[in-house]
């Protein structure tokens, strides 16, 4: 079978394998879809800083059941969404049901060879049937929980005043998840296509483009409470930081950005609003049976997200195109 490898930074190859066997407890799934994101352009890019290459990419997978084993209630043919997270079952966090932050945690396409091939084993307990999506729509649940998580951690409801700050791919997730929850959502960015896009297409109530005075902006947009709710998603340690001063008093800060940085912020302003922070990384189960309800129900502009696609014969060289900021990718999608 071909499999997309990164042999090392900068060089995307499409390699033979062998069609693996299912082990006991696994499922042989046959993979139709694979979503392109921050992680693996970062892989591709050289600057996924703990990664052994060669490493087959993928953690975004669609696909069907090819082998379904006995007595599992799937059955040949069932589109399947996977959850790329190689939890132990056994640690401190999966015991307390937390296996999005297992000890032992094992990514599929980052600590091990992803799904960005023809077939993939992987345990039954990581096979998420997607009954009633499409194949472009199973393969984007992976990226949508990670924003439903996070504004699950956040506890926003429909009393709460959300910013989102970062309209990428993530920040898209979380201002989808946090107005499916009823929340008043405001979407900062300076990238104007993709506020264009929360406005339009997912129904963010306010959007900002940062620039010089965007405090003064929001101060006066919120009659100087700010929001009960901030969630970042920027993957900037600056953007981070700031966030901070933008938390209401008795608000709440989520990360969902994952940098290679210390940040720092002031404890006497932290103090006083009593600030709630909350990092928030991954997704479990929960949060997938969530966007699937959510995509079922036709709360995700699933369309329009999923804006660039192409065959795994030619991944190798649209990947680095589709990573070009140029390019207006919101989710590129491989189709196998
Ligand atoms: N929590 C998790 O498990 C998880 C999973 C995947 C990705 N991530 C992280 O989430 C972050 C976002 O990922 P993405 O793929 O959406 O990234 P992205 O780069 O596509 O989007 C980030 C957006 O933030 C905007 N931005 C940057 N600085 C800003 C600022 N100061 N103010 C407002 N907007 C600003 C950019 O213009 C861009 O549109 C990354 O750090 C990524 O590593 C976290
Ligand atoms: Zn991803
Ligand atoms: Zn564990």
């Amino acid at each position: 079978m071909k499999a997309l490898r990164c042999d090392e930074p900068g060089r995307l190859t499409i390699i033979q394998r062998d069609v693996p066997s299912a082990g006991p407890g696994e499922v042989l799934v046959r993979i139709r879809r694979v979503g392109i994101c921050g992680t693996d352009y970062h892989i591709v890019q050289g600057n996924q800083p703990y990664l052994e290459y060669p490493r087959v990419i993928g953690h975004e997978l669609a696909g069907e059941i090819a082998e379904a084993p006995s007595g599992s209630s799937f059955k040949s043919g069932d589109i399947v969404c996977i959850e790329p997270y190689l939890y132990c079952g056994t640690c401190r966090a999966c015991r307390q049901g937390k296996t999005n932050c297992c000890q032992n945690l094992q990514v599929l396409g980052v600590h091990r060879d992803g799904g960005a091939c023809e077939y993939i084993a992987v345990p039954e307990r990581n096979v998420v049937p997607a009954t009633g999506l499409g194949l472009d729509e199973a393969a984007m649940v992976e990226f949508l929980a990670i924003g439903a998580h996070g504004v699950r951690r956040s506890g926003a409801g429909p009393a709460s005043r959300v910013a989102v700050v970062g309209a990428g791919p993530i920040g898209i997730a979380a201002a989808i998840f946090a107005k499916a929850r009823g929340a008043e959502v405001s979407v900062l960015d300076m990238n104007a296509r993709r506020l264009a896009f929360c406005r339009d297409e997912i129904g963010a109530d306010h959007v900002f483009e940062v620039s010089s005075g965007i405090d003064d902006r929001l101060k006066a947009a919120t009659d100087g409470d700010f929001f009960d709710v901030v969630i970042d998603a920027t993957g900037s340690p600056r953007a981070m930081m700031t966030g901070f001063s933008y938390v209401s008093h008795g608000g709440t800060y989520v990360l969902l950005s994952i940098v290679r940085a210390d940040i720092t912020f002031s404890d006497p302003e932290f103090h006083k609003r009593e600030t709630s922070l909350l990092g928030s990384r991954n997704a479990t189960r929960q949060d997938f049976e969530t966007v699937l309800e959510a995509i079922r129900s036709g709360k995700v502009p699933t369309a329009a997200l999923a804006s660039h696609r192409g065959g795994l014969d030619d991944a190798p060289g649209l990947i680095p195109m589709w990573s070009a900021p140029e390019a207006g990718v919101i989710k590129a999608l491989v189709e196998l």
